[in-house]
């Protein structure tokens, strides 16, 4: 199914309720009766275009049209990943945290289970902290500023001197998967720990870990093919001026 400006917003969800959190991020409430993605969008002042190229690429695997994504402001891109950062932040990882607290096992291994899981827990939730602060606070206010220095066609000095020190293509060749750490984490629950007393909290832990490894793959893919070409082709007619 190809979601288009037409579909109904509530359908797009009986089909795939892995989107929710998706319509979450665009700030759409509930209760939105039998509007299309059109009026629904309209309404919340959404870009409908925008709106429909971010959920047909987590709806569909085949469905990636970088071109249309990349043809946006970055701006539009940068807002969307940022609200992604605070649900893995703020959202998931607080829950899988609550979660792992809520494991037990009956007998003496109880806490060294607890510690194990929560010592790779603590190292993910690290480094996914790292990751996304970096982005916040350093590469996407940068790529922001090379979108306005282009857009405006300016090359006064504020714009040289954002050049002069940063580029792009340092984030984009440092630029990690997200879920690295998260094998580990999975493999631990997965063939190490003996099982534990409430299993289905287990059940719930790996459902949540897998969900979020889906989002964050996506969400790396947004960046990759998306933000970072955009923003390097912007940064290199910046510079091809200056000279
Ligand atoms: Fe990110
Ligand atoms: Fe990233």
């Amino acid at each position: 199914m190809i979601i288009s400006k037409d579909t109904k917003l509530a359908e797009v969800i009986h089909h795939n309720y892995q989107l929710i959190p998706i319509i979450y991020r665009f700030k759409i409430k509930f209760g939105f009766g039998d509007g299309t993605v059109e009026q629904i969008c309209k309404k919340n002042n959404i870009n409908t275009e925008f709106f429909i190229e971010i959920v047909n690429l987590f709806h569909n695997e085949d469905y990636y049209s970088t071109d249309k994504l990349q043809s946006f402001p970055l701006k539009y891109t940068v807002n969307y990943l940022l609200k992604s950062h605070q649900y893995f932040n703020r959202v998931k990882l607080p829950l899988i945290e609550k979660l792992i607290h809520e494991l037990f096992w009956e007998d003496a291994s109880n806490k060294k289970n607890k510690d194990i899981l929560n010592k790779f827990f603590v190292q993910y939730r690290k480094e996914v902290i790292e990751h996304t602060t970096n982005e916040e606070k350093e590469v996407y206010p940068f790529i922001l500023e090379i979108e306005k220095c282009y857009s405006e066609n300016k090359t006064d000095d504020l714009c040289i001197s954002k050049l002069k020190h940063k580029s792009v293509k340092d984030y984009q060749e440092s630029h990690d998967e997200l879920n690295s750490a998260l094998l580990d984490l999975k493999n631990i629950i997965i063939k190490y720990l003996p099982p534990a007393d409430n299993s289905d909290i287990i059940e719930r832990i790996l459902t949540e870990i897998f969900r979020l490894e889906k989002d964050m793959a996506d969400h790396t893919r947004i960046e990759n093919t998306v933000l970072i070409p955009v923003a390097y082709k912007m940064e290199n007619e910046l510079r091809k001026k200056i000279k």
